[in-house]
C-alpha cells in the first residue's frame, strides 16, 4: 500500500445537477455537467478507493468497478440517498450544483397554457452539505464547493464555517474555459488555515489535486 493508496476507504460523492419537477413534463434545472464531480470518483476509484456516486441527472456514463452510481433526480432525493451512505464514508465531496428551491406544488397534469402571466411558488430544498457537516464524526471529512459571482473569498471562508467542511473548492466563473460544461477550471482550495490557487486545468488533473490535498488533511 503505498502514500497515495486509498484502499480501505469509502468515499461519498455528490454530482451533477438536479430537476425539480413542477409537472409531468417540465422541470427546474442548471447548467451542471457532473463533470467535476465524477472527475473526482474516477480519481478516487483509480487509487484503490470505494465511492458512492451519488449523481443527478448527467449524460456522462460512468463505470468503474469501484463506482456505485445511485441516480437521482430531485434535491430531495439527492438528500435521502446522500444522508444515508454518509454514516460508512470516511470522506465526503459535495459537488452537486443543487437547486435552492423547487415548486411547492407538482401538478399530476401537464400545466396548460391560459394566462399572460403565471406565478410559482418555490419552497426551500434541504441543504444537504450542511446537514451532512451537522453530523460529520471526528473521523469524518467533509468537502464542498464554491461558486460565487462576488466578495468570493470572503463568501468562501464563510461557507467553510457555516457548513462544517474540513475544505472548500472555490470556482471561478470568470475565467474563460471554467466553470459549468468545460472539461477544464479554475479552482482555490480554501481550508482552515490556508489558501492554494491553481492555473486553469483539465478537471481530471484537478480531481488528483483535490485528492492529493483530502489526502494531507
Ligand atoms: O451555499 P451554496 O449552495 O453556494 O454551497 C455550495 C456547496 O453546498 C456545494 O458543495 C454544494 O454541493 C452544497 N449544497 C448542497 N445542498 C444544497 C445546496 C448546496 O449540498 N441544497
Amino acid at each position: 500500500r503505498t502514500a497515495n493508496s486509498l484502499v480501505g476507504q469509502r468515499y461519498l460523492v455528490t454530482a451533477g445537477p438536479t430537476y425539480e419537477s413542477l409537472d409531468p413534463v417540465r422541470f427546474i434545472g442548471n447548467h451542471s455537467s457532473g463533470k467535476m464531480g465524477i472527475a473526482i470518483a474516477n480519481e478516487v476509484a483509480k487509487r484503490g478507493g470505494k465511492v458512492e456516486l451519488v449523481l443527478g441527472p448527467s449524460s456522462i456514463e460512468v463505470k468503474h468497478p469501484n463506482i456505485t452510481v445511485h441516480h437521482v433526480n430531485s434535491a430531495v432525493d439527492m438528500y435521502e440517498a446522500a444522508t444515508s451512505l454518509y454514516d460508512d464514508c470516511q470522506v465526503g465531496i459535495m459537488a452537486a450544483a443543487v437547486s435552492d428551491y423547487r415548486p411547492k406544488d407538482v401538478s399530476d397534469q401537464k400545466i396548460k397554457k391560459a394566462d399572460d402571466s403565471i406565478t410559482l411558488e418555490l419552497t426551500k430544498n434541504p441543504d444537504i452539505a450542511e446537514s451532512l457537516g451537522a453530523k460529520k464524526r471526528s473521523d469524518q471529512k467533509l468537502i464542498g464547493f464554491a461558486m460565487e459571482t462576488e466578495n468570493l473569498l470572503k463568501n468562501a471562508k464563510k461557507k467553510l464555517t457555516k457548513k462544517n467542511f474540513d475544505l472548500i473548492v472555490l470556482n471561478s466563473l470568470k475565467t474563460e474555459g471554467a466553470g459549468f460544461k468545460h472539461d477544464t477550471n479554475v479552482v482555490t482550495f480554501i481550508g482552515q488555515n490556508k489558501t492554494r490557487e491553481f492555473e486553469l486545468k483539465q478537471k481530471t488533473e484537478i480531481a488528483k489535486d483535490l485528492v492529493d490535498e483530502i489526502i494531507s488533511l
